[in-house]
């Protein structure tokens, strides 16, 4: 069993820090406002005949929207994942889990989740891992960390852009079409495949149509920006601080991956997340095709506020809100019908 190891920690205190500040947030945006709802003037609906239920597989969640991974990893990690997990199981929602890389080498962190386990037993939770390190342990650790969590999927992340702007990074992605495919075959729950904020091309998109996996999430530039967070973990008198600035801008926005798996026949479930802010963010991704939409940063931000708990219930009430009106306006009842009718226009 390996030791702390005081390096990967500093990491994740750094991520933490840096994705709470607005110089993380890309730039460009995640092109949502592009995408205008059309308006119905006659739903026959009432407000209170809206619902938002989603299937997950056997689970039936409250809301179509989840909390997207987020790696804890400092000293007060396990208490935020605590409250997050325990937030998750009472509101009804998804919760994906940081990556669980630590997990492969150090056995202790399994007993952080199994503590956390233990208080949200209810809780739909999805692992974590990221390509590269599948690449180098194949499927069967990724099995245990699946087993430990007691989770109903697992992400695997692409972080190109990440890794190599990373002193420390691991771009090592070689094979990662084949793990996927070996995963994909070893494993009891779905494998959904997810970007950290740079999103999807087309062909990247048609290449994993053989794979076998559940779903795609977009997870496209617009919202946390990994180039900038590993560029600002970089002293500016630093070349590779200014190299890191040349990619500030790096990606495919959100609705742009969106677009681009729009003209596939796909066989798999669209996902999506990355610059979500809002509730009419969610609705306008799940026209354009998304059966979940994922939230990452504005639920780190609630849970480092003094009233967490609260500030986690306000945020979902808005977004559950927000989502809502959206859906009577566009004379929509349920998610499903906003995804299935035409009621967006791009501009
Ligand atoms: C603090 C932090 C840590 C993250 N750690 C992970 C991770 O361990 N694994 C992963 O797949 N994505 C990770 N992400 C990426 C998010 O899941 C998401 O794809 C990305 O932040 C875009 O969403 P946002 O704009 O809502 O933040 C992390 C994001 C944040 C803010």
């Amino acid at each position: 069993m390996a030791e702390q190891d005081p390096q990967f920690e500093q990491r994740k205190r750094d991520h933490i820090r840096i994705a709470l500040d607005s110089k993380a947030q890309s730039e460009l945006s995640a092109g949502l406002e592009s995408i205008e709802l059309l308006h119905e003037a006659l739903p026959d609906l009432d407000f209170s005949d809206l619902d938002l239920r989603t299937k997950f597989q056997q689970h039936t969640l409250s809301v179509p929207f989840f909390i997207s991974s987020m790696t804890a990893g400092h000293e007060h990690g396990e208490e935020m994942n605590r409250r997050l997990a325990v937030f998750a199981q009472e509101r009804g929602l998804v919760m994906g889990v940081g990556s669980q890389r630590k997990e492969l080498l150090n056995g202790m962190a399994a007993q952080e989740w199994k503590k956390i386990r233990s208080e949200a037993p209810r809780a739909v939770l999805i692992g974590n891992l990221g390509i590269a390190q599948l690449i180098e342990a194949g499927p069967e650790p990724v099995l245990r960390l699946i087993e430990n969590l007691q989770a109903s999927g697992i992400f695997i992340h692409l972080n190109p852009l990440q890794e190599v702007l990373q002193l420390e990074g691991t771009p090592h992605f070689r094979g990662g079409l084949r793990a996927l495919e070996a995963l994909v075959k070893a494993c009891p729950v779905p494998v959904i495949v997810k970007e950290t904020g740079s999103g999807f091309s087309r062909p990247t998109l048609e290449r994993l149509q053989n794979t076998g996996i559940y779903a795609v999430d977009v997870s496209g530039r617009g919202g946390t920006h990994w180039g900038r967070v590993e560029t600002l973990r970089i002293n500016e008198s630093d070349w590779r601080s200014q190299s890191g600035s040349v990619f500030a801008d790096w990606g495919v926005s959100t609705v742009q991956s969106m677009m681009n798996a729009k003209e596939l026949p796909l066989r798999y479930q669209l996902w999506a997340s990355g610059g979500v802010r809002n509730g009419l963010d969610v609705a306008k991704l799940m026209s354009l095709g998304a059966e979940m939409v994922g939230l990452a940063q504005p639920w780190l931000q609630a849970v480092m506020l003094p009233e967490p708990m609260a500030a986690l219930a306000a945020f979902a009430d808005r977004i559950e809100y927000e989502l809502k009106v959206a859906l009577f306006c566009t004379g929509s009842k349920t998610p499903s019908e906003l995804r299935e009718k035409w009621t967006w226009r791009k501009h």
